[in-house]
């Protein structure tokens, strides 16, 4: 039997920005997507999804799941017209839009698939899998998902518009910090999402691009903040990201109530993370006590959350 896992991964900064090519910040999360591979004597896949997920989720993406199963086995080259396989996904990541769920499937069905069928891959092909797997739930996706669920830490990321190998860099932190995440408990659609944010730049191509550009000096800004471990800024940035995340039209009334919470609680910082309008909320919340406290503001509301760290 062929094993592999993949990292949950937050957007720090730069969801959506990231698709139009400008470069983003992720940080991998505690959680992990484990995947077995076992060769069955019957033809074609099965999968059974072990995964703990907030409600819905694995129902509204069980198309997409299919479809990226599908091409990470033909990215794979792996022939289950004769003998086919068994494919088990659990791990300790709960599966909600936001937190890199369906990429850290992927890269985690890359490693097992590598490790039965003695691929050979490094991490780099496993990621070059995982992106394929990706496109099964957002036909374009930018990459920094399944980058970020495939190598862990913190990573700056940046991808070619052209096509070509996306650039990304790891960013080491002096020391992990303390986060939260919450789960507004609506499971969005990314292909959506985007298509959405595409057809306003589309629209608007002027404001889109002033917003663009106030998000590039902010990314470089926050680079320079986690590089020095300036965590009052980072928060800062966070909150202004999360501003331009309202005007581009991604947020909704949930992520604006955790957001609040979280900030009234005392964070650092709090944005939504990943796809938005639904998904996750991130706040930073360094040192074990914040931490604490934003996490109980948070339950009291009932709402889902957990905590870790990033770096
Ligand atoms: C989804 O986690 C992040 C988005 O920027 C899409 C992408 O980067 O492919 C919304």
């Amino acid at each position: 039997m062929g094993r592999g896992a993949g990292f949950g991964k937050v957007i720090l900064f730069g969801e959506h920005f990231v698709v139009c090519g400008l470069p983003a910040l992720a940080g991998a999360v505690g959680g992990r997507t484990t995947a077995s591979v076992r060769r069955t004597t019957t033809p074609g896949w099965t999968v059974t999804d072990n995964r703990p997920a907030v409600p819905g989720y694995k129902k509204t993406k069980e198309d997409e799941q299919r479809e990226s199963i599908e091409k990470v086995l033909s990215f794979a080259d792996v022939d289950v017209s004769s003998h086919g396989i068994h494919i088990e996904f659990a791990g300790n990541l709960v599966a909600a839009s936001g937190i890199g769920a369906s990429a850290a499937s992927s890269v985690a069905l890359a490693r097992a698939l590598n490790e039965e069928f003695r691929l050979g891959w490094d991490d780099r092909k496993v990621n070059a899998a995982a992106y394929e797997g990706e496109k099964g739930y957002h036909g374009t996706p930018s990459g920094i998902d399944n980058t970020a669920a495939t190598f862990g830490g913190v990573i700056w990321f940046q991808r070619d518009p052209a096509g070509g190998e996306p650039h990304f860099e790891q960013i080491k932190l002096k020391s992990p910090v303390e986060i939260v995440i919450a789960s507004s408990g609506i499971t969005a659609s990314t292909s959506q999402v985007v298509a959405d944010v595409k057809r306003m730049r589309e629209e608007k191509p002027k404001w889109f691009d002033q917003i663009l550009k106030d998000y590039q000096e902010l990314a470089e800004a926050a680079r320079q903040g986690l590089q020095e471990f300036d965590m009052r800024l980072v928060g800062l940035l966070m909150n202004q990201n999360h501003n331009l995340l309202i005007e581009i039209g991604v947020s909704c009334d949930e992520l604006e109530e955790l957001v609040g919470v979280a900030r009234q609680a005392g964070a650092w910082g709090a944005k939504l993370t990943g796809t938005g309008r639904g998904g996750n909320m991130m706040a930073l919340t360094p040192g074990r006590d914040l931490q604490r406290n934003v996490l109980g503001a948070l339950k009291q509301r009932g709402y889902e959350v957990w905590q870790t760290t990033i770096g």
